[in-house]
């Protein structure tokens, strides 16, 4: 009885296959590493593949059977919006050619339990402050259509051969749990934020005039901790939930706008740092931040770090 991780050479897939390995789960990790560090995952078990090469699928089944895998959280996809729309053939090539080789896989040899890495992309322009999962979906670039078309592939299975699957659609994601497991891609606000402080450079806020309480955008943040912790919650709840197929918000269910993200950087960091601001970006919802309700009751699950530990941790890792 292994868990299969793929993506978990990544930065959020380490932080769950630590956790695994301190529950004692034996762990089969599979990682094309495009963007991955094989150095992350210590004595895990490592396949090094592209879920959307050619010869996944087989490759998948092979491994699948080696290693006893009974369940599978599916992390493995490529996560930058703007490249998504520059190349969005590759985004689908990879995210949902990568899912399809998963699933039939998964299918072929019986494993029936997937954990599915969403996001809150799929939402896209969200019209209330706080998203619930039946708030409607409309994402707006080509990778948040494929963590949306992921999601209904997992549906699809689910109807069609008994796949139980929990979708979690994560929100803002920073922190480390464990320095060596830092993020080190300069994507999301905090480590753009001390990437342009270590070239002593001012941080950039894009729009000061949105209708929030200070005109800065409001996102939810979680701690890459308590969202690994939110994988183990849903493979508990796939053994025990008789539904096939569920989908919940992953976050803290409380916003921080940027301005106040950045003062807390200033607090934690001691640089007395000026901000650049400039014209909003184009696809920046104000608000993007989750009603929790849904985890909290059915998986059990809730977050136990905030703002302040989201930063120590990612600062104390870099610095
Ligand atoms: N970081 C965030 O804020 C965030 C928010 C919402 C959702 N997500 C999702 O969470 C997951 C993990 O994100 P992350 O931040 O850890 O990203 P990451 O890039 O650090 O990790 C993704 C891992 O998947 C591997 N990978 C990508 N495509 C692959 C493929 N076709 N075959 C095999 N391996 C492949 C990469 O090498 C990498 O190790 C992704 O599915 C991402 O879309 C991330």
């Amino acid at each position: 009885m292994s868990v299969l991780v793929t993506g978990g050479a990544g930065y959020i897939g380490s932080h769950v296959v630590r956790l695994l390995h301190q529950r004692s789960e034996p762990v089969l990790v599979v990682d094309g590493l495009s963007n991955g560090l094989r150095d992350r995952l210590g004595a895990s078990q490592f396949l090094q593949l592209d879920l959307a090469a050619p010869n996944s699928k087989q490759a998948l089944t092979d491994a699948i059977r080696e290693h006893g895998v009974t369940s599978v959280i599916h992390l493995a996809a490529q996560k930058q919006v703007g490249v998504s729309v520059e190349r969005p053939e590759f985004y689908y090539e990879q995210n949902i050619g990568g899912m399809s080789s998963l699933l039939s896989a998964m299918r072929d040899t019986g494993v029936d339990r997937l954990v599915f890495s969403s996001s809150a992309a799929t939402y896209g322009i969200p019209d209330a402050e706080a998203v619930t999962e039946d708030s409607e979906c409309h994402p707006i670039n080509p990778y948040g259509e494929t963590k949306l078309i992921g999601e209904w592939m997992g549906a699809n299975a689910a109807r069609s051969w008994g796949l139980r699957v929990a979708n979690l659609r994560y929100f803002n994601v920073a922190g480390t749990g464990w320095p060596e497991l830092a993020d080190t891609a300069v994507m999301n606000l905090v480590p753009i934020v001390f990437s342009a402080l270590k070239a002593g450079k001012s941080p950039i806020v894009f729009g000061d005039d949105y209708a929030t309480p200070d005109g800065s955008c409001v996102r939810d943040y979680v701690h890459v901790h308590d969202l690994a912790d939110a994988h183990l919650s849903a493979l508990d709840y796939l053994e025990r939930d008789e539904r096939k197929h569920s989908t919940f918000n992953v976050g803290t269910g409380q916003g921080f706008s940027v301005f106040q993200v950045l003062a807390e950087i200033k607090r934690v960091t001691k640089i007395d740092f000026d901000i650049d601001i400039q014209p909003r970006r184009a696809g920046d919802p104000p608000y993007l931040c989750a009603d929790v309700s849904r985890i909290k009751e059915e998986l059990g699950w809730q977050s136990s770090r905030g703002l302040n530990e989201i930063i120590e941790s990612a600062w104390s890792a870099i610095k």
